[in-house]
């Protein structure tokens, strides 16, 4: 076997073959299935472009139809579920009640046929339809109210927000956030997906494969990086106490959150779609005083760290977006997550088509023939 370089973090190494999506990170682009994210975020719809990912091509009419109308059957959850999440603490992150829910779907629908079309079909259409629903339940449960049950009358975006705030949102809220669902859908092998391929690489339930992802997605050199955008945009407080913040961020050698990405090295083009997304909420719902201090930061940070490839992320601009839409900070990552479950699920349903188990080597740096010293002598 021939021994490769080690490369921490596993950088540049790939780990499999995919025809999913495809990033360029010098020039700024993201394809799904070969179609320009641009593209995607203007004309198709959330639900469309998670077919697209999972089946390989855009849905016609009827097969969108079709989807739409499985997803909207399969949106209600059981209430064992919601009595189980009744006992969560209130005080508890919802990604972890999130990666708890999603795995607990797994009790209810343990028959696994990982060879049988129906049954992946199945597994997407629940995993899409419930992931929001769980979501918005834990929200409204833990301010001691009961869930809001699933509108059959409403598109998927509509019906959830409508099940966090309770009252349905204007239509442009609404589409908003269905852009923003399409735009966190899929990213190639990141972690959070490399994860839900090494679970699904066991051909162990799609309920595991996604709790999985959903714990990796948590931490906050992933998805959790949007609460902590907001938390450093308030720490910060105003535009003129920008560049100090800054320099003393460099000083003291801490991450700008937000900002900087394995992948690319120009600013990334989800952000940049986020950006003007953001201005044009900012326009309908009233401004934002912490939008012009996050256009500052940018603007300071690419000063000083655009030489070195550091610009905005995903994560940047989607928290401001989110607190307009009035989605709580901690709930952005459970959000990232609804978009997500389609990508983690079109590499579920790839890794399948041609798998093998994840079985990674290591370099050992440890001892060898080491003498067991008995415990009295410890
Ligand atoms: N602020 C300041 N310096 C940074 C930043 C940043 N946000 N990002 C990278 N750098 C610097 C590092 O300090 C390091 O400098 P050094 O070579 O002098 O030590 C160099 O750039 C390389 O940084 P790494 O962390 O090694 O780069 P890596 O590719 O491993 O990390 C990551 C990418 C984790 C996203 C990193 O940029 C980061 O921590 N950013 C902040 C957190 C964040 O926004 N995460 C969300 C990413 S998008 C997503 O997951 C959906």
């Amino acid at each position: 076997m021939t021994v490769c370089e080690y490369k921490p973090g596993l950088e540049g190494i790939p780990a499999a073959q995919s025809s999913i999506s495809y990033v360029d990170g010098q020039k700024g682009i993201l394809e799904y299935r070969g179609i320009r994210i641009e593209e995607l975020a203007t004309k198709s719809t959330f639900l469309e472009t998670a077919y697209l990912l999972i089946w390989g091509e855009l849905p016609t009419k009827e097969e969108l139809a079709d989807f739409k109308a499985e997803i909207r059957y399969h949106r209600r959850i059981k209430y064992r579920i919601r009595d189980m999440m009744k006992c969560f603490p209130e005080t508890g992150h919802p990604m972890d009640a999130l990666q708890a829910s999603a795995a607990a779907l797994g009790l209810f629908y343990s028959k696994r046929a990982l060879d049988n079309p129906a049954y992946i079909r199945e597994a997407v259409v629940r995993l899409l339809a419930k992931i929001p629903t769980m979501v918005a339940a834990f929200q409204m449960m833990r301010k001691g109210n009961d869930p809001v049950r699933p509108n059959d009358d409403m598109d998927y975006a509509t019906n959830f927000l409508y099940m966090l705030n309770e009252r349905e949102p204007d239509p442009l809220a609404a589409q908003i956030f269905d852009v923003c669902l399409t735009l966190h859908a899929e990213h190639t092998i990141n972690a959070s997906t490399f994860s839900a391929m090494v679970t699904a690489s066991t051909l162990t339930d799609p309920y595991a494969v996604v709790a999985s992802a959903v714990g990796t997605l948590a931490g906050p050199l992933h998805g959790g990086a949007n609460e902590e955008v907001i938390e450093m945009l308030e720490e910060i407080g105003s535009v003129e106490n920008v560049r100090p913040y800054l320099d003393n961020c460099l000083q003291n050698k801490s991450k700008i959150m937000g900002f900087g990405h394995r992948v690319y090295k120009v600013k990334d083009p989800r952000a940049i779609i986020l950006q003007n997304l953001a201005e044009q909420l900012f326009e309908k719902f009233g401004h934002d005083k912490y939008y012009d201090i996050a256009v500052e930061m940018e603007r300071a940070v690419e000063e000083k760290l655009g030489h070195r490839g550091i610009y905005p992320n995903v994560d940047y601009y989607s928290g401001l977006v989110y607190r307009k839409l009035g989605i709580p900070t901690d709930l952005f990552t459970p959000v990232f997550a609804i978009a997500r479950v389609a990508g983690w699920l079109a590499h579920w349903k790839e890794q399948l088509g041609e798998n093998r188990i994840f079985r990674p080597t290591q370099i050992y740096t440890g001892s060898h023939e080491a003498p067991y010293v008995e415990i009295e002598q410890r």
